[in-house]
């Protein structure tokens, strides 16, 4: 095919659309409730630690290879695996792509369950009272409705295109979830109750450090939350001019991913505050209650408590979440998108379809095996795909790559001694580290 790639517009569409991805439901969700469980202000500047010293240098290893290659990531990973063996860098892309797919499996399912909880409130503004009671409660049929839902807002999106559809939606929702965000903070400090919140998210128990879970499970929310290991961020790399200061732009995304996270942090602890204020349960063994109960039963309990305002806050509430949803599937969905366009000589329309109904099946076959197959395929995805995949970039930038790979080109290194030294940073130190945590993980099993 020789029509030309369709790429990102501007730096300010490519960090919008990356930051788009990082920041999701593990950054409203997952960040604050870890933090609230595993030490407060400690499991933050682990986090941080954890974010720069390994989570950033993947994203840049990942994003790195697609810039470098303009291509998608089974094609990038064939080139930069061109001089040991290309079916490596092949199946290694595969193994990312399917990683995608079981990323969107679960993800897209609760994501449907955001948008339920969204138009809920809505219902009850305009008196449909049966169908937000519906909306509002875990169904069979609201998976069956909803999941599709969902899936078809964002192939919508993906059809469009990287610059008309991925970088075009981004830019509109991300700076209204900032907004939102931002709102709901300010509405919630002022809440009776929220002070409390606020010290023990922000207090560091320094006690819990001790833990060497602690590590463990800040290094997989943070790769988990800059999106690293299926793919999305190297496609979205190599949507961006070739060459272009990858160095930046990874610290851009991931400040913004962090900020995200942080201020969510600061809104969902309150908000737990606040509700036990009203006399709600949010601590069950000594933990703050963190799973799909906190999201899914105890904040629609509380805005209901708030009186009229609450149905507005809910509305605000479940609509960040979805916005967060919707634009970190769309990075996912196109990584097994551009393969088929790319390498397959599909038409986009078509790549989409074929995806959505994939992604469908793939998620109605959680849906009917819930107990059995959820749990599993989240656990799989957090903390073996993706570390597994950054550690396979990390060996590809540093060891397998050499042509075309500014890290490993002699004469460049010798001339900017600060290249070299993030070279080595990148070839030793990062893959050593890496291993340590993950061995670790799976002795902790
Ligand atoms: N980073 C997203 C979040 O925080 C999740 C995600 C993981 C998106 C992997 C794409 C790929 O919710």
């Amino acid at each position: 095919m020789s029509t030309t790639r369709d790429s990102f517009q501007s730096r300010l569409g490519f960090i919008l659309a990356a930051a788009g991805s990082a920041i999701g439901l593990g950054n409203i969700w997952g960040f604050p409730t870890q933090a609230a469980n595993n030490g407060g202000g400690a499991f933050v500047f682990v986090y941080l630690i954890v974010t720069v010293l390994l989570a950033l240098p993947a994203l840049y290893a990942e994003m790195y290879i697609g810039n470098q290659a303009q291509k998608n990531p089974v094609g990038a990973l064939q080139d930069a695996c061109e001089d040991v063996s290309r079916n490596l860098g092949k199946y290694a892309g595969l193994f990312g792509l399917l990683g995608a797919i079981l990323m969107l499996s679960f993800y897209t399912i609760v994501a449907g369950w955001m948008l339920a909880h969204a138009l809920s409130p809505l219902m009850e503004l305009i008196g449909f009272t049966d169908a937000a009671i519906w909306l509002g409660e875990s169904s069979h049929a609201r998976n069956l409705a909803f999941t599709p839902v969902f899936i078809i807002l964002g192939a919508l999106i993906i059809n469009q295109g990287v610059s008309k559809g991925i970088e075009r939606w981004s830019s509109r929702l991300m700076p209204i979830l900032f907004v939102l965000l931002i709102g709901l903070i300010i509405y919630i400090l002022q809440q009776p109750g929220a002070n409390e919140g606020v010290a023990m998210y922000l207090q560091p128990d320094f006690s819990q450090l001790q833990d060497p879970m602690l590590i463990i499970s800040a290094m997989g929310q943070a790769f988990f939350s800059l999106s690293i290991g299926v793919g999305g961020m190297m496609v979205y790399g190599s949507y961006m001019k070739k060459n272009a200061n990858m160095g930046q732009l990874v610290i851009s995304i991931g400040a913004l991913d962090t900020l995200i996270a942080f201020l969510a942090g600061l809104l969902i602890i309150p908000t737990l505050f606040v509700a036990q204020h009203l006399g709600l349960e949010v601590f069950a063994d000594g933990k703050l209650i963190g799973g799909p109960q906190l999201i899914f039963s105890i904040l629609p309990t509380l805005f209901d408590s708030m009186g009229d305002i609450g149905v507005y806050v809910a509305l605000v509430f479940f609509s960040l979440m979805s916005m967060a949803a919707l634009t970190s599937t769309l990075s996912s969905t196109e990584v097994p998108v551009a393969y088929l366009v790319e390498d397959k000589s599909y038409s986009r329309s078509k790549a989409t379809i074929l995806v959505s109904l994939i992604v469908l099946t793939a998620c109605m076959t959680i849906v009917y095996n819930f107990d059995s197959l959820f749990g599993l395929i989240i656990t799989w995805v957090n903390t073996f795909q993706l570390p597994i995949m950054g550690l396979f970039y990390f060996i590809v930038v540093g060891w397998i790559w050499k042509r075309g790979n500014q890290l490993a080109d002699q004469a460049l290194l010798a001339s900017k001694p600060s290249l070299k030294l993030w070279g080595n940073y990148l070839r030793y130190v990062c893959p050593i580290l890496l291993s340590i945590v993950f061995i670790s993980v799976i002795m902790a099993l």
